[in-house]
């Protein structure tokens, strides 16, 4: 899949792109399959909420799960990321968040290059964030929400947040945010499983509580330029990856193909 001159200059203006329905729903299903026996199991790469037991962000699947690893090549999300950087992409960061029913807690505001210059040393923002959506994302179950433009400032004064949840965050203060949004505006793109949006790695993003009865599990793929590799080894491997071997992407039915084989 090619980006078009126009979505070229979208993303460049707004710093983000969303597709509707870019994954079928036989394919989100195959992958949403796989979350419940990820989720139930305790290795260190499942951080749970406040609470403990609440799921909140399992990091790396790619690694140690089949289908995950067939959508971390996955042709619709690499080769777009390729065009926009002009090289081989590595993965920096696989995730999936859960943000369960009634319990999932928020991400305050912030931006991802914030964290991986600060803490793993990632030159420049050029890394990717792709989010997948594995159920349907509503205005009640904790959508992400985005400022346009917010990228183009770079990076933003952060505090680290060690407290809010049970996730440190370097996080951007109110007063910042009112400026920002005051300028622009704010959106939180919704739709259905298989939806994505593409993101600017200094985009401006958050996402509020989940008191809704939904879960909202969402993978996020962060595409890294393997010329701008971190530098730096301070978080654990299955967060901030050291793998920086360029990725090959899979045919487009790969997500499919291995269950009809
Ligand atoms: C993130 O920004 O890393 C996660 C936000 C979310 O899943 O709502
Ligand atoms: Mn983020």
């Amino acid at each position: 899949m090619k980006l078009t001159p126009a979505q070229l200059a979208q993303f460049e203006r707004d710093g983000y792109l969303f597709f509707p329905a870019l994954f079928s729903r036989a394919e989100t299903e195959l992958l949403r399959a796989e979350v419940p026996r990820i989720y139930a199991e305790f290795r260190p790469e499942i951080v749970r909420e406040k609470d403990g037991l609440t799921p909140r962000t399992s990091f790396a699947a790619h690694t140690y799960n089949a289908q995950f690893a067939r959508l971390a090549r996955h042709p619709r999300l690499i080769v777009p990321v390729e065009q926009v950087f002009g090289e081989k992409l590595y993965m920096h960061q696989f995730k999936i968040n859960g943000k369960m029913a009634f319990d999932g807690d928020v991400w305050q505001w912030h931006q991802d290059f914030g964290t991986w210059h600060r803490d793993d040393e990632m030159p420049e923002p050029r890394a990717m964030n792709i989010a997948l959506f594995l159920d349907e994302v509503n205005e009640f179950n904790g959508p992400l929400m985005f400022i346009p433009g917010s990228h183009r400032g770079g990076v933003i004064d952060a505090g680290h947040d060690t407290a809010t949840t049970s996730y440190p965050l370097w996080t951007i203060d109110h007063a910042t945010i009112a400026r920002l949004v005051e300028r622009s505006c704010m959106v939180s793109p919704k739709g259905g499983p298989g939806c994505v949006i593409m993101f600017h790695a200094n985009m401006v993003h958050g996402s509020g509580s989940n008191m809704s009865p939904w879960n909202r599990n969402i993978v996020y793929l962060s595409l890294c330029a393997v010329s701008n590799h971190i530098r730096r080894f301070k978080r654990p491997e299955y967060i901030a990856h050291r793998d920086f071997t360029p990725l090959e992407a899979l045919p487009d039915d790969c997500l499919s193909a291995q269950q009809a084989a």
